[in-house]
């Protein structure tokens, strides 16, 4: 994407509603470990290590009070007009962290003009965020009919019977147009649409935040360093397979 390009689109911001246990701390976590006390106060309960997490820890992270603890927003910016959205995030990993959506939507259409997203989360009752600015790139059509397959049958009768984004007269539409899917495809027969499928977000920078109660609040970021950049250990810390860290003011 050249610079003008990228001027014209700006940021494309994505916010995307964290749910459930199902995901890894691992590629995350490593990078958390080398944050000095901000980690420590980060780190869960009896968690030596953030990639320690077992899925019960996450679930009981995500869960706690019985109360969807964690938010993520999703915005964009084409023509420099922001939108702002919330999606189900499915899972992170080594390749980054996913989302599924309808390609053909308002948010597809964009991201196919600037794959620029950003994401946060929200802990409400841990007071913690985490924000995360990265490209979005489609998973593979494998991948999105793995996914497609594991939903339940009415949500992949849902996904086939919406166009995304587009323009109804009357919620009517929609319930004709899923009777006639629903009479069809019986269940285990429903393929994936083509315009149905996931994006992964290759990060390049993660803040943690973390509130505190004399409102001195930690802030920790990690990002890529820029080209020729001085690691001094002062303000900017090595960390692992070259991202950098440093504190930023609350
Ligand atoms: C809690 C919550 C979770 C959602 N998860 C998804 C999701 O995983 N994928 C999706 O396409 N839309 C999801 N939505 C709906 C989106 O917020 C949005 O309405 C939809 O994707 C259409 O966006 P667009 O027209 O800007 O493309 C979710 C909404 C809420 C409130």
């Amino acid at each position: 994407m050249s610079a003008a390009y990228a001027s014209r689109f700006e940021k494309v911001f994505l916010c995307i509603y964290l749910k459930g246990p199902k995901m890894s701390y691992a590629a995350v976590g490593r990078y958390m470990q080398k944050s000095e006390e901000f980690v420590r106060k980060w780190r869960y309960n009896k968690t030596k290590s953030v990639d320690d997490l077992s899925e019960r820890d996450i679930r009981r992270l995500t869960t706690k009070d019985n109360k969807a603890i964690i938010k993520i927003n999703l915005k964009m910016i084409s023509d420099g007009v922001p939108s702002v959205r919330v999606l189900l995030l499915k899972g992170f990993g080594t390749e980054g962290f996913k989302f599924y959506t309808n390609y053909d939507s308002r948010k597809g259409r964009e991201l196919a003009e600037n794959p620029h997203v950003a994401l946060t989360f929200y802990w409400e009752s841990l007071r913690r965020s985490v924000r995360i600015e990265g490209i979005a790139n489609k998973t593979s059509a494998e991948d999105s009919d793995h996914y497609f397959q594991c939903r339940p049958y009415e949500n992949q009768i849902g996904s086939a019977a919406s166009k995304q984004s587009s323009v109804i007269a009357s919620r009517q539409t929609l319930i004709i147009k899923e009777s006639e899917l629903l009479a069809k495809f019986s269940k285990n027969q429903v393929k994936r649409p083509a315009c149905w499928g996931g994006y992964f977000v290759v990060p390049h920078s993660i803040e943690f935040w973390q509130g505190q109660s004399d409102r001195l609040h930690d802030r920790i970021r990690f990002r890529r360093p820029k080209s020729n950049e001085k690691i001094d250990n002062v303000l900017v810390h090595k960390g692992e397979d070259g991202w950098v860290y440093e504190r930023l003011s609350p």
